[in-house]
């Protein structure tokens, strides 16, 4: 039996497709490679010598979805397909509802059809929106999302605790990642943007490797030890490795489960440039911003009960997503 893992091309996927192949797991990628490449699954089949089944799908397509389920023998999806950009599902809202929403409900429509009722979702702190407290815990109210990107995630969590409910057949876990970066110590797979990034680790990657001039840190007078924002940066290693985890829970028929991936530990961005600069020994030049819309002063995770319960804990030290976001970025300054 194998496991389907939708958007399984792009940066998180194509970590975790090794982290289950290293368990011993069977997979099926489907992804529609709009922010992905077909190299990033070559890679990792060179990582593990094993081969990755690839279909090009895109999950809004029923019946290409379905040609997947009667070839295959799948009795497991791990759902990451979705456009993930905050600033763009701000811009293009129509598009980002479509893809994420539709796109979802069209899988777990075919999944339903072909009787494959368990599912582990990616989902997101951002869910939080300003917590109403840290470290935050699972049992932390939902917020006020501000994007339509957030909105989505929001929804799908939603939409899957209804299925499981009207149908308790269903297992699905939700897991709510808090900030990945770093990449795999090969060097050979990690996170590619397109165009200027948006997010941290890749930004400072791009400065050190002299495609951007410098980093603009947006504020500096968060009520936080040195005034910059407290995120909790997670390798993303550590987080495909929850992924195996959750697989083997949902192995149990555990129902519905919601669990943070993080270390607990917030760092500032200030952090993360020192760090950075250590693993390096580039320096990061850097210029004090405004504050970015939307952005919040501190966001870190209690995450005892995936301990708990799935026996997960991160293990990788900033210094080591450091080192490995750096080597994967020198070694391929243009991406895939
Ligand atoms: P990514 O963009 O690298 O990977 C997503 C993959 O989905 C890409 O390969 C893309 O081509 C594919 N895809 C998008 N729409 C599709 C469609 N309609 N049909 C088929 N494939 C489609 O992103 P990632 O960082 O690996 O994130 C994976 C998941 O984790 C996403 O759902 C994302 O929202 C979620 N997440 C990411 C972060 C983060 O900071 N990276 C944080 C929280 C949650
Ligand atoms: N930051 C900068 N300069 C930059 C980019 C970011 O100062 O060029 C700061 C931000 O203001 C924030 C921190 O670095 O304080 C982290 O920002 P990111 O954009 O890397 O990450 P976010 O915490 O804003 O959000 C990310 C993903 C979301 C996801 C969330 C989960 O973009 O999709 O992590 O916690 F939901």
């Amino acid at each position: 039996m194998a496991i389907l893992v939708t958007g399984g091309a792009g940066y998180i996927g194509s970590h975790t497709i090794i982290e289950l192949q290293k368990a011993g797991m069977e997979v099926v990628v489907v992804d529609n490679l709009s922010n992905s490449s077909r190299e990033s699954l070559n890679r990792v089949e060179k990582i593990t010598g094993k081969p990755v089944k690839f279909y090009k799908v895109d999950i809004k397509d029923a019946a290409g979805l379905s040609e997947v389920f009667e070839k295959e023998e799948i009795d497991s999806c791990i759902h990451f397909a979705g456009l993930k950009a905050v600033g763009e599902s701000v811009e293009k809202p129509l598009e980002y509802y479509t893809n994420n929403i539709s796109g979802s409900l069209v899988l777990f429509d075919v999944m339903r059809k072909h009787n494959v009722k368990n599912i582990v979702f990616s989902s997101s702190a951002t869910v939080y929106g300003t917590p109403a407290f840290v470290p935050i815990t699972e049992e932390c109210p939902k917020g006020e999302i501000t994007n339509p990107y957030g909105q989505t995630k929001g929804m799908l969590e939603q939409i899957l605790i209804d299925i499981q409910k009207a149908d308790p057949e269903w297992n699905v876990i939700v897991l709510r990642y808090f900030n990945p970066i770093g990449a795999h110590k090969s060097g050979t797979i990690g996170e590619n943007p397109n165009g200027i990034p948006n997010n941290l680790m890749p930004y400072i990657t791009q400065v050190a490797v002299g495609k951007l001039q410098s980093l603009g840190i947006f504020g500096n007078d968060y009520d936080t030890p040195d005034g910059t924002g407290v995120r909790d940066y997670i390798h993303v290693v550590d987080l495909a490795i929850g992924h195996v985890n959750a697989i083997n829970k949902i192995n149990e028929k555990p129902g519905l489960k919601i669990y943070n991936l993080g270390t607990g530990k917030g760092y500032s961005v200030l952090d993360i440039v020192k760090s950075f600069e250590e693993a390096s020994g580039v320096k990061i030049p850097y210029v004090i911003k405004p504050r970015r819309a939307g952005d919040i002063a501190t966001c870190y995770s209690d995450a005892t009960r995936a301990k708990e319960e799935l026996g997960w804990v991160a293990t990788r030290d900033l210094h080591e997503m450091c080192e490995d976001s750096w080597r994967w970025q020198k070694s391929n300054p243009q991406g895939y």
